[in-house]
């Protein structure tokens, strides 16, 4: 089923010129780009964005890593690609993620872990609204 989904390259990522090869995957993959923007997140966009994490103990380093630096966010479109995407992206700890995985090919960290992707509908539906504000 045709879906869209949101995916952002971290800050880690932008400052290591990995911008071209991240988006390559998605559109080597068939994905299509329907949007793209380069931006930095404020402090209040950040804690919007990841409201879902308000309450856990890594929020704080969280939103100070994502507002450290530009971003670059898409959107999507193609099969399944919510679901697709996140197998993509691979595991949240770059240093577990498989090889092939975006994360698993390209960093070792944690918070600093290359990517985000919308992780359900409702996560796109946010996400999207707050990061092409
Ligand atoms: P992301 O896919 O952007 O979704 C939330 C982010 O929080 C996640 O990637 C990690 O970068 C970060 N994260 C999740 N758990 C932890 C943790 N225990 N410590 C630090 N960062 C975390």
């Amino acid at each position: 089923m045709t879906e869209q989904t949101l995916f952002i390259v971290k800050p880690d990522a932008v400052d290591r010129s990995l911008v071209g090869a991240v988006i390559s995957r998605f559109e080597q993959k068939g994905f299509k780009l329907l949007k793209l923007k380069m931006f930095t997140f404020s402090q209040q966009q950040a804690e919007k964005f990841y409201d879902v994490h308000k309450d856990k103990p890594f929020f704080g380093e969280l939103t100070s890593f994502i507002t450290s630096g530009p971003v670059v966010a898409a959107i999507i479109e193609g099969n399944n690609a919510v679901a697709t995407t996140r197998i993509m992206i691979g595991a949240t700890k770059s240093f577990e993620a498989a090889p092939g995985s975006i994360r698993g090919d390209f960093g070792l960290g944690f918070s600093e872990n290359i990517i985000h992707a919308s992780d359900s509908q409702e996560s796109f539906d946010h996400e999207s609204r707050v990061a092409f504000e």
